[in-house]
């Protein structure tokens, strides 16, 4: 029997309304929940496209794909990544005739396949660098000649392999105090200020075309700040290349305002430098210590680790607002702000959990435990992309 001729021709027209109206229905809740998908799926690599590079300091567990979730993620999300720990002095140069290039080679192989911006990490610096550097076979300094031809040698080597291949380097991190004094370093003990302008020299000598960078914690320290300034001044006196100076930015709740943050960067860009945010943290838990010297350590207590169950709502919050409002500020200063970096991937990673205390649980990180995107990031997204 055929079917359409037995029913009555009102009732085909209503059903034939219905199937409409559903259509149309079911189309428009796709459209919608196709674009809602795509508004969260959006990357911070797209959505800071044309303001700053966004990177993310990377381990080697990363690079290896150990967790395939977390690679992939470095790879969508950021269009910078900077070595964590594989290009310091010490592990890639261990003994002075013995260069260790695996891991700083595989991660250069990793952001040219993800086309990501590669910048080194560090090539002077006081902190994780071998004895050998500064000692002669009795173990006594050595002398000044001697060491500026090491600091000639470990630069102009590890800044020669990659030629090219990176965007820029932090020559030197770290050779202030807070007060704005020089660090009592051995690099500072045996050559005087004069180490920072030979460190800048001879990396410009191994690859002309790379930006150079000068790295600092506390940044926004004034006394810190004016030093770094002077720094900058007295370089480019001495006709020396400097691009920019990076404000590693390892933050607490509290500390620094964005008064002083803002502050910094008007110093920094009236100096003829641009700015880039190199190690990015805002850390949740309270501080014994104010700075970022990898030396220092406090005692282990439970009122200095409050959330290793859970974050309470008001600190979750405060952590957000913080973090808006700085990422805020970075994007107002985007026409001098090269680059932000985060200081790693997810809580999980952050060398926070260890430092200044070691074994605590923090959460400063755009990603949780379990590998997901905080909330935080699609409100980054919304703010970057309101700045177009
Ligand atoms: C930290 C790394 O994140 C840790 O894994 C390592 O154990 C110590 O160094 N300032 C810097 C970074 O310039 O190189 C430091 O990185 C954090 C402070």
């Amino acid at each position: 029997m055929n079917i359409s001729k037995a029913i009555p021709c009102d009732l085909k027209k209503t059903n034939y309304m219905r199937v409409k109206i559903e259509l149309i229905t079911a189309v428009t809740a796709m459209v919608v929940l196709t674009s809602v998908h795509t508004m969260a799926q959006k990357t911070l690599r797209e959505a800071t496209k044309g303001e700053f590079v966004f990177g993310v300091a990377v381990n080697m567990q990363q690079v290896n794909g150990i967790n395939p979730v977390e690679t992939d993620q470095i790879a969508k999300e950021f269009s910078a990544i900077v070595p964590e720990n594989c290009m310091k002095p010490q592990p890639i140069h261990p003994e002075e005739n013995r260069y260790y290039w695996d891991e700083a080679d595989k991660l250069v192989v990793f952001g040219e396949k993800n086309k990501q911006v590669v910048t080194g990490h560090c090539l002077i610096w006081h902190s994780q660098i071998s004895k050998w550097f500064f000692i002669d076979s009795h173990g006594k300094d050595v002398s000044p000649e001697i060491l500026k031809e090491r600091m000639r040698q470990h630069i102009q080597t590890v800044v020669g392999r990659y030629k090219g291949r990176i965007r820029g380097w932090d020559v030197v991190n770290e050779a202030f105090e807070d007060n704005g004094s020089f660090r009592n370093s051995k690099f500072y003990q045996i050559l005087g200020k004069d180490f920072i302008k030979y460190a800048f020299q001879f990396a410009y000598e191994a690859d002309p075309d790379a930006e150079l960078y000068y790295n600092d914690y506390n940044v926004e320290t004034p006394a810190k700040c004016d030093a770094i300034v002077k720094l900058v001044k007295d370089l480019k006196t001495a006709g020396c290349r400097i691009d920019a100076v990076g404000s590693q930015s390892h933050m607490q709740l509290n500390s620094p305002t964005l008064d002083a943050t803002e502050g910094s960067f008007k110093k920094l860009s009236d100096a003829g430098v641009h700015i880039l945010i190199t190690e990015w943290d805002i850390s949740i838990l309270p501080s014994p210590y104010d700075g970022a010297n990898i030396a220092a350590n406090f005692n282990y207590s439970k009122e200095m680790d409050p959330y290793r169950d859970a974050v309470p709502d008001s600190v979750q919050q405060k952590w957000n607002k913080r973090m808006l409002d700085m990422f805020g500020l970075f994007l107002k200063y985007k026409d001098v702000i090269d680059r932000v970096t985060v200081w790693g991937l997810t809580d999980n990673t952050t060398w926070l959990n260890n430092f200044p205390i070691r074994g605590r649980k923090d959460y400063p990180m755009l990603f949780d435990r379990n590998n997901k995107r905080k909330p935080i990031v699609d409100e980054i997204i919304k703010l970057a992309e309101k700045y177009k």
